[in-house]
């Protein structure tokens, strides 16, 4: 039976995978089936705008569970998959790294299992389209000094939380299932997205929300950390190009060239606050800013070498941080429903437990 046009995109209903899926919908031609076990990180509010679109479908189910994903890929015939579904956050890993290696490398694992089977059932020339795109992060490479080199396709890996110690055990799944038994992969390791959507346990719309609502802005250790950040759209713009155009078997480091300290991140979103929000509580809003105890194996700095993608398919980030900043700052002001909807009991209980220690 031949493939359809029809992509399975696993963890749609997360931050980059909805953002991927709006984005898609709009300017590919493909059906899109989501495949989102909806953990506190799924929202399918997200996804509102498209729900009733005939592109799009939804299947809530757990990427571990195999019968589910196997039955899925033999009825659904995808030509492609593109898997972001993971559990995410480092803070959440070193509390509990359990649902870390469950999902992102068995629930990889499981994925890869299932795809080898259907990939293996396609007739030949469908084999050589077909596609498994896996996502991940510059996480797995470890941590930078200030003077090295950024990361490039070829640094070795050395991860140092849970979190990118499950992502770099599920990257090297994926590289094996293509050595091994041709599964034609693709990789992409990206830098810290920030934009729309983005669960606020992360450092940038925590932040946003904090000090709209005169909350203490908890920045770990001294502040100096450095991470590299790209816009969400960009990010998924490339994740489309790799898809597309990407060589079989590789992998793509991806990211904004956009090296900033995390006290700046801190002051930039201070001062556009203090402009779009005089009233608020507290302001200037860098007032609130407070200094807390480190992230344990806190990786110091992340900076990515993307001259590959660049020179091979011609990607290059369109948004600039000074942009992409205000556009997702206003985005938070302006979605007090959704922001009302993720900041219920749970997120409660996270910030009350995490920040408590
Ligand atoms: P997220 O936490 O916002 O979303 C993860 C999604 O996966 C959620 O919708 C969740 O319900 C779903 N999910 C979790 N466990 C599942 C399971 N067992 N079965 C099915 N669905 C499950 O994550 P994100 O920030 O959107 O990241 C997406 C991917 O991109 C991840 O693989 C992550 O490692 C990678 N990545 C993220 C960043 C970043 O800055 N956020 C940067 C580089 C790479
Ligand atoms: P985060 O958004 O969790 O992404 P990652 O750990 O995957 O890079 O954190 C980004 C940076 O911000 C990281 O150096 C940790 C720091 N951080 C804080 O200083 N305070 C916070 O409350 C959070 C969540 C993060």
């Amino acid at each position: 039976m031949n493939m359809r046009n029809l992509i399975l995109v696993t963890g749609g209903a997360g931050f980059i995978g909805s953002n991927f899926i709006l984005q898609w919908i709009e300017q590919e031609s493909s059906l899109v089936l989501n495949l989102d076990k909806l953990t506190y990180a799924g929202n399918p509010r997200n996804l509102e705008s498209v729900a009733a679109h005939p592109a799009y479908r939804f299947q809530q189910g757990d990427i571990v569970d195999r019968d589910l994903v196997g039955s899925l890929l033999q009825r659904e015939r995808p030509r492609a998959i593109v898997h972001f579904a993971a559990e995410s956050h480092v803070d959440r890993s070193i509390h509990g790294p359990d649902d870390f290696v469950r999902t992102n490398v068995n629930g990889t694992f499981s994925l890869l299992e299932e795809a080898r089977a259907y990939w293996s059932s396609l007739p030949e020339a469908e084999r050589d389209t077909f596609r498994f795109l896996h996502v991940s992060t510059d996480e797995v490479y470890g941590s930078l000094g200030p003077d090295d080199a950024a990361f490039s396709e070829t640094t070795p890996y050395a991860p140092n939380s849970p979190y990118s110690a499950s992502k770099a055990a599920s990257d090297h799944l994926v590289r094996a299932y293509h050595r091994t038994y041709g599964l034609p992969t693709l990789t992409t390791n990206c830098s810290n997205n920030y934009g729309p959507y983005q669960f606020p346990e992360k450092l940038i719309p925590l932040i946003v929300l904090n000090a709209c609502g005169g909350k203490p802005l908890p920045v770990y250790g001294d502040g100096q950390n450095v991470r590299d950040w790209l816009y969400v759209e960009d990010h998924c713009r490339a994740i489309r190009i790799v898809l597309s155009e990407g060589r079989v078997g590789d992998t793509y480091n991806i990211g904004g060239c956009n090296e900033k300290k995390n006290l700046e991140i801190v002051d930039t979103i201070c001062e556009l606050l203090d402009e779009l929000r005089p009233n608020d509580p507290v302001v200037p809003h860098r007032n609130l800013i407070a200094f807390v105890k480190d992230r344990p194996g806190h990786d110091r700095r992340y900076a990515m070498d993307t001259r590959k993608i660049e020179r091979e398919l011609h990607w290059r980030p369109k948004e600039t941080f000074e942009t992409g900043i205000r556009k997702t700052v206003n985005w938070y002001l302006q979605h007090e429903d959704w922001v009302q909807d993720v900041t219920s009991g749970g997120y409660r209980q996270w910030i009350a437990k995490h920040y408590s220690t």
